[in-house]
């Protein structure tokens, strides 16, 4: 029976049958074609056999996880909407055969266990899932623009009701085993060391099939139906528009509408798998996802990092501590007196309590986490992040003191947001050994670190930080360090117009609006009141340009310490938290507003390119998208500018320049890109 090269099929003393995914040549289990047409041959002969074996257990044999999803290389070399409609009919017609079969089922989750892969275990009858944080089930495929459509969009509501399906699949979200165990989607949670021996008294004697509690079951009855949908789409329509994601509201369609199941919607359908395998933000996504695995794979280097040494336990610092002994890195924390360092601590406990749960996990992480007021951490650690003040005298004198204790090895990190490495590797004995690893803020939420390679930087710390950015679970980007390096560089002039603008009278609440109708998930004025004023007007002024705009309100607002979000007052008066917005956009034709915003945006990147900070526009755009969150649905700047059409926008360009000066002369780069 094993003559297939994905999967492995034994039976047991006890006619118990293994089914192990091995997808073959990779280190990650992904469906497909080949895998999928396997699987449902496996099936096949299963169903065929005179004597049926008595249970069926789908396991993993990768390392990561039970399966990551959809072969997303092949999903992008698809041609046509009529083969993403043949992709999607395969795995669900398989995944039915697996429904189908005769005896009981069950699935053993462990690790990643992602779109097709939940939508596998879904089709078993039974669920057991590691009950460790690095079980991670979901239906993410809104997050690339598409529809769970092997099945999930119909299994899960029926089995966790549709409100809680809805939740999970609109939003992407990951639960892990014992949140799968609370909400239903797994039958059990155990540690992955007991699986043989929980399938085994699983199989041996079936329980009745889970069935939803009854507060979650009627979320699927005809009447409620209606209601849990239109209470859905509410809450997409304040995350995302129709037109620039069109997946979520074609997924709560696909449910209210269609049980779920994307073979049953017409083609002619807005949202169905031909309508959006053709929406350009379906592309614009995968594109995105696909650039991620590119700058995973930049850090793949071997991490050589085991003690990291953080000066500054302030925003940042105090932040980037905590990441990296969340991720098992020993990490000893300096700052100028233990009163700074305390509330450090204290915001790892409550991070470390919301992301690891288990109670010896979080105890772990926090012992990990070492106050070092004298900074005995340098003489023994493998890199220095240093995340002081942002002045770079003050930086060249910390680095005077500290040089001459680091071991030979070590890496001396700064985490300045704009002052060039050449200056502050001025006075360095070693200046090969100083990188840039640039977190953005709040450290953990943001994806992005730029690794900045200064002119002496040698390619050895540059492998090193990569890889170490890469073991904390960040998407490392390389880039060369020139003021701002990438993405404060282009986010700059972007920020500054919309400032620009408010002093021309326009209202904050128009020129967020207009940022959002663009596609930013929040408007400048708000974003730079979030940042912080004082952050922002110190970026501003080291990035200005010669000649460029130098908005006054910024400068009156941080003198009077009115700094935004975090003082309850900058450009908006906050409560709460929330920004008090005043009136809404009106009737205001919004596209000049973002157009005038965005393009010096889009020209910065142009010359970025041009000037190789980066190594080419796809990571450029990867950069941007993951620093700033600029319009995911469009692509980045450079795939904005091309889809958008060159010629137009050098057109509107011109008479940006006609009208405000040379702030909207195209780079040269333009020619080129
Ligand atoms: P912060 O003001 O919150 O924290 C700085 C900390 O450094 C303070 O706790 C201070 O006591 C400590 N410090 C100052 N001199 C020191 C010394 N000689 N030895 C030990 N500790 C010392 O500043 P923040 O916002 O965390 O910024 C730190 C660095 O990170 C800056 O270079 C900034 O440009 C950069 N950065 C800031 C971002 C932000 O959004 N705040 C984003 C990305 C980078």
């Amino acid at each position: 029976m094993n003559n297939w090269k994905h999967w492995r099929l034994e039976t047991d003393a006890d006619n118990l049958a293994w089914l192990t995914f091995d997808r073959a040549e990779t280190g990650t289990n992904t469906f497909s074609s080949e895998t999928l047409r396997e699987l449902g041959d496996i099936c096949s002969t299963l169903s065929a056999l005179a004597k049926k074996p008595s249970g069926l257990t789908i396991l993993s044999a990768k390392e990561n996880g039970f399966a990551a999803g959809a072969d997303i290389d092949e999903f992008t070399t698809l041609k046509s909407a009529e083969e993403a409609f043949a992709f999607t009919k395969l795995g669900n017609d398989v995944f039915d055969q697996v429904d189908a079969l005769p005896f009981p089922t069950l699935a053993l989750i462990h690790g990643f266990c992602m779109g097709g892969g939940t939508e596998l275990a879904l089709a078993c009858k039974y669920r057991i899932a590691d009950d460790g944080p690095k079980t991670k089930m979901a239906l993410p495929e809104v997050m690339i623009g598409i529809v769970p459509g092997w099945g999930g969009a119909r299994r899960m509501p029926n089995l966790i009701g549709a409100a809680q399906a809805l939740d999970l699949m609109l939003t992407g979200r990951a639960v892990d085993g014992k949140r799968a165990k609370r909400i239903g989607l797994v039958d059990a949670a155990t540690p992955q060391r007991h699986f043989k021996n929980a399938a085994k008294v699983l199989l041996s004697k079936p329980p009745a099939l889970h069935q939803p509690a009854f507060k979650d079951a009627i979320t699927n009855w005809p009447v409620v139906r209606g209601f849990v949908a239109s209470a859905s789409l509410k809450q997409v329509a304040k995350r995302a528009r129709k037109d620039h994601y069109p997946a979520p509201y074609a997924i709560v369609d696909l449910w209210q509408n269609f049980e779920g199941d994307p073979r049953k919607v017409p083609q002619d359908h807005p949202y169905s798998i031909s309508s959006i395998f053709k929406h350009p933000t379906t592309a614009n996504l995968v594109r995105i996802f696909k650039l991620q695995d590119r700058m995973k794979a930049l850090g793949a280097g071997t991490n050589v990092i085991k003690h990291v040494h953080v000066i500054g336990a302030g925003v940042m610092g105090g932040d980037i501590a905590a990441w990296c002994a969340s991720k098992g890195f020993t990490v000893t924390l300096q700052d100028l007196e233990h009163a700074r360092i305390a509330p450090a601590i204290k915001r790892a406990a409550e991070m470390y309590k919301r992301r690891l749960k288990l109670p010896h996990l979080i105890q772990a992480a926090m012992d990990r986490l070492i106050p070092d007021v004298k900074g005995d951490g340098v003489a023994h650690c493998d890199l220095v992040i240093e995340a002081i003040v942002e002045n770079a005298d003050i930086k060249k004198k910390l680095y005077a003191e500290i040089e001459p204790r680091l071991k030979p090895t070590a890496i001396l990190a700064t985490n300045t947001s704009s002052i060039p490495l050449q200056e502050l590797s001025q006075a360095l004995a070693r200046p090969e050994r100083l990188v840039g690893i640039h977190f953005f803020n709040p450290v953990a939420q943001m994806m992005l670190v730029e690794v900045v390679e200064g002119p002496q930087t040698s390619s050895e710390v540059m492998q090193a930080s990569q890889a170490f950015v890469k073991k904390i679970d960040k998407l490392p980007l390389p880039v060369k360090s020139a003021p701002g390096f990438l993405v404060n560089r282009i986010l700059t002039p972007y920020m500054t117009e919309a400032q620009v603008m408010l002093e021309e009278g326009i209202p904050a609440e128009v020129i967020d609006a207009a940022a959002r109708d663009f596609g930013m998930p929040m408007g400048p004025i708000e974003l730079a009141d979030t940042v912080g004023l004082d952050v922002g007007l110190a970026v501003g002024t080291e990035l200005a340009k010669p000649g460029g705009p130098q908005p006054k309100k910024i400068q009156e607002l941080v003198a009077a310490k009115k700094l935004g979000k975090k003082t309850g007052e900058g450009f908006y008066k906050w409560v709460d938290g929330k920004p008090q917005k005043t009136n809404g956009s009106g009737t205001v034709d919004l596209a000049p507003l973002w157009m005038r915003m965005t393009l010096p945006a889009v020209n910065e990147a142009v010359a970025c390119v041009r000037e190789g900070i980066v190594v080419d526009a796809d990571l450029c755009d990867a950069g941007v998208i993951f620093g700033t969150g600029f319009a995911p649905h469009r692509g980045g700047p450079i795939n904005y500018l091309k889809s958008a059409g060159k010629e137009k926008l050098l057109a509107e360009m011109k008479q940006l320049e006609q009208k405000y000066g040379a702030r909207f002369a195209a780079d040269a780069g333009w020619q080129t890109i």
